[in-house]
């Protein structure tokens, strides 16, 4: 197992747990998918494995270590990017300059991983020398992504990336998150966007009231009738 949430209680100010008892297991080059209701402590949960939410009791794992509460400037050498939902790229820069931005740090190494980037996604170069902010959505969140890459990580954690961009854009987005297990990546995902995040999935979680409600392989919550009702737009039961 890649990442490890243990029962951990986190949220925003001490008073207040939005995460009660929360549960992980992020499987290594797999997709995992967290999925539930508007404050259901998704993004939350995210954040506390990344760091910007404190967590005040269980822990978190990665490859069987301790990094609970990493600080954020040691998320590069753990190997972990954290994509947020929104302004996750500089959108007065060039895409070029959002790239080398990020990349500073790789020294001899930065034009070669500039151009490793640039052929992973082909757009981008295309369009290196446009503002960040002229991309279309879903060329955004490629960049976002391509941005969070120039650490290498072994784990992307990515909040809804496919959201608010029209149906195709979407999925070319999802796609191009399940493309990045091919390269061993551990990717957990936070999706709105249901029906579509299952086919990407290997395993899915859901979460409702910052604890966890079910989970499974992503293919048999699929096929699951009561998560169809209540996740996927399904018939309403009678007398509901
Ligand atoms: N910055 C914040 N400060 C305080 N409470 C927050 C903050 N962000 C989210 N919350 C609260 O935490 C709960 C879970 O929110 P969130 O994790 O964003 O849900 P989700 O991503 O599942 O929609 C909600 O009740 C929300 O109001
Ligand atoms: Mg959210």
């Amino acid at each position: 197992m890649a990442l490890q949430v243990r029962n951990i209680t986190a949220g925003y100010v001490p008073e207040l747990a939005i995460l009660r008892g929360m549960n992980l297991d992020a499987r290594r080059g797999q997709v995992t998918v967290i999925i539930g209701p508007n404050g259901a402590g998704k993004s939350t949960l995210i954040k506390a494995v990344a760091g910007l939410v404190p967590v005040s009791a269980g822990k978190v794992l990665l490859d069987a270590r301790d990094i609970t509460n990493p600080r954020t400037d040691q998320m590069g050498q753990l190997g972990m990017a954290y994509v947020p939902q929104t302004d996750n790229i500089f959108r007065s820069l060039t895409i070029r300059q959002n790239l080398e931005l990020v990349l500073r740090q790789a020294g001899s190494e930065r034009a070669s991983r500039l151009n490793a980037l640039f052929q992973q996604f082909p757009p981008l170069a295309e369009k290196q020398k446009e503002k960040a902010g002229s991309l279309s959505g879903g060329q955004r969140q490629f960049l976002a992504v391509a941005m969070a890459l120039a650490i290498r990580p072994s784990v992307m954690l990515m909040d809804e990336p496919s959201a608010g961009l029209a149906p195709k854009a979407a999925e070319e987005v999802l796609g191009m998150v399940r493309a990045l297990t091919d390269d061993g990546v551990t990717v957990v995902l936070v999706e709105q966007n249901v029906r579509q995040a299952l086919r990407v999935a290997d395993y899915c979680y859901i979460l409702a009231d910052g604890q966890n409600q079910v989970d499974g392989p992503a293919k048999a919550l699929m096929n699951d009738p009561v998560v169809g009702e209540i996740y996927l737009g399904g018939k309403r039961m009678a007398g509901s």
